[in-house]
């Protein structure tokens, strides 16, 4: 196992995508960590990342002096090179000149982490800061054009540094470095697998919940259904799914998600309908954040009141996967066990004094894939679009209606059938189609209409954070078309949606 510690970069995800790509395990922990819990956790190695700071700024993050006395050889990369410099006994200075972007690195000694590597390559920059003098015992193993001290290394202790990022693409033969870091002076052996990792988890599931129950909200989507089967495997029939049936579904979800839990993997699944309740408390209400809390506080009611009819439940288990957790820990102060109201993100229980479970949180999103597969979650499932919590009732301009809800149903079937016959279902981010407020005149046959309008949203995007609107055929954009007008009663037009995030959000309300 490698232990990043996170000194802030916005690269640090990716550090720990690059140590994992090599199937070696590692873990992002945060600086407060302390030398004696490294320790315990036995890494082979330790990779200090970079970070915005400059060592010089008071509350610059530091960490625990004595991991340079553990004996396991240490990474650091930008800042965290600059730390451990600082660290032990040289000097930090503000660079003549910041340097950002490509430099051409001149390679001294082609050893330790540059083995193998020519001694002319790309290295990508970005530091205000730079390395005057280094500690004893450490030596310069590259350098550019502005920066004399690019890396450096103390090969007795097995410390390295590195002044520009070897963990983005911009560096090309960053992987080869990070690769020597792992395996020729870590030792790490490829053994972070989805295998071992289930079967890590299976006994960990087991020894944390031991004969007490376990519920989960169980949605559909990728990530409850994985941390369903993780569970259901782990232990059995003390795991109860709970579905809770909004109404706000899309087309045949809900029966989708009964067959496959209860009759395929025979999971121990409640299923909640509770479609009139949901209706009731939308009626009449307009407003998206409104409408959001409606649906956030009647989830919460129809799960705890299903949970307490269960004897012997202590935990809640959640889907929470690994950015979640990593981006969390600065608000909250670092992960906790017990759900506390500001966890409530998802709409979890309150009052209930549930200790949580959660099988994924060390995981990224295409892990997670990779799992689902391994436990035999079907394709469609594992590459499921994203859907919103508030489902339909957020892509329903104005009053929830049966009605309205019953035609975007239609149309959204279409839709998405279109788009899964043309190819491209994985590619996009998300497809959808909105029911907006408005009717317009048509004519069908010889007969004048004054009908609905919907919006077709399709978009490409990585994260969700940003989105761009995708540039769909128009062949497939009129079938889209000519289909909802001519099976949906009720629609006589169809416009696109051409707005990218930001400005717009990907759902509109
Ligand atoms: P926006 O519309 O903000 O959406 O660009 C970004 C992503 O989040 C999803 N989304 C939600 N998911 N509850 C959810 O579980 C919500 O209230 C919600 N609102 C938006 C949206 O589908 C997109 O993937």
């Amino acid at each position: 196992m490698i232990l990043i510690i996170d000194f802030g970069s916005q690269y640090n995800q990716l550090i720990a995508r690059r140590v994992r790509e090599q199937r070696v395990y590692c873990k992002i922990e945060p600086p407060k960590i302390k030398a004696a819990q490294i320790k315990a956790l036995a890494p082979e190695g330790i990779i200090l990342s970079g970070g915005p700071a400059s060592i010089y700024e008071e509350n610059s993050p530091k960490v625990d002096q004595a991991i340079f006395d553990l004996g396991i050889p240490i990474l650091g990369i930008c800042y965290g090179m600059q730390y451990m410099v600082d660290a032990l006994g040289g000097k930090v200075e503000t660079a003549e000149k910041r340097e950002y972007g490509f430099a051409e690195l001149s390679i001294k000694h082609a050893t330790g982490l540059f083995s193998g590597i020519e001694k002319k390559t790309k290295c990508w920059m970005s530091h205000g800061d730079t390395v005057g003098r280094m500690p004893r015992g450490f030596r310069i193993t590259a350098s550019t054009s502005n920066t004399r001290v690019a890396a450096t290394e103390c090969s007795a202790k097995s410390f390295y540094g590195l002044q520009f990022h070897p963990e983005v693409a911009h560096t090309p033969k960053g992987k080869k470095m990070l690769n020597n870091f792992l395996f020729r002076v870590c030792g790490c052996k490829k053994t972070w697998t989805m295998k071992s990792f289930i079967a890590e988890s299976v006994r960990e599931i087991g020894s944390k919940a031991g004969d007490k129950g376990v519920i989960l909200g169980l949605s559909g989507g990728v990530d409850s259904s994985v941390a369903a089967l993780l569970l259901h495997r782990a232990i059995g029939n003390r795991l109860t799914c709970i579905f809770v049936d909004n109404g706000l579904l899309r087309q045949g979800e809900a029966e989708q998600v009964k067959k496959l839990f209860k009759a395929h993997f025979k999971v121990n699944l409640r299923f909640v309908s509770s479609k009139r309740r949901f209706l009731k408390a939308l009626k009449g209400v307009v407003d998206p954040e409104k409408k959001r809390k409606i649906i956030g506080r009647a989830f919460v009611e129809a799960f705890e009141k299903e949970a307490r009819k269960l004897k012997n439940v202590e935990f809640l288990a959640q889907g929470t996967l690994y950015p979640d957790i990593i981006e969390s820990r600065s608000a909250f102060g670092g992960p906790s066990d017990v759900i506390k109201s500001h966890h409530n993100v998802g709409g979890l229980p309150t009052n209930m004094r549930l200790r949580l479970i959660e099988p994924l949180k060390h995981l990224f999103k295409d892990e997670v894939r990779v799992l689902g597969k391994e436990l035999g979650l079907p394709e469609d499932l594992i590459w499921r679009q994203p859907f919103p919590g508030p489902g339909l009732a957020i892509r329903i301009i104005g009053d929830v209606t049966q009605t309205r809800l019953s035609i975007l149903r239609k149309v959204d079937a279409v839709l998405l059938d279109e788009v899964r016959r043309a190819g491209l279902y994985k590619k996009l981010w998300q497809s959808f189609a909105v029911l907006l407020p408005l009717k317009t005149v048509g004519i069908m046959g010889d007969r004048r209409t004054y009908e609905h309008i919907v919006a077709i949203r399709a978009v490409t995007s990585t994260d969700a954070m940003t989105a761009d609107w995708a540039k769909l055929p128009h062949a497939l954009l009129g079938r889209i078309s000519n289909r909802i007008i001519n099976e949906v009663a009720g629609v006589n037009r169809v416009v696109y949606d051409i707005s990218s995030k930001p400005p717009s959000t990907i759902e509109w309300e």
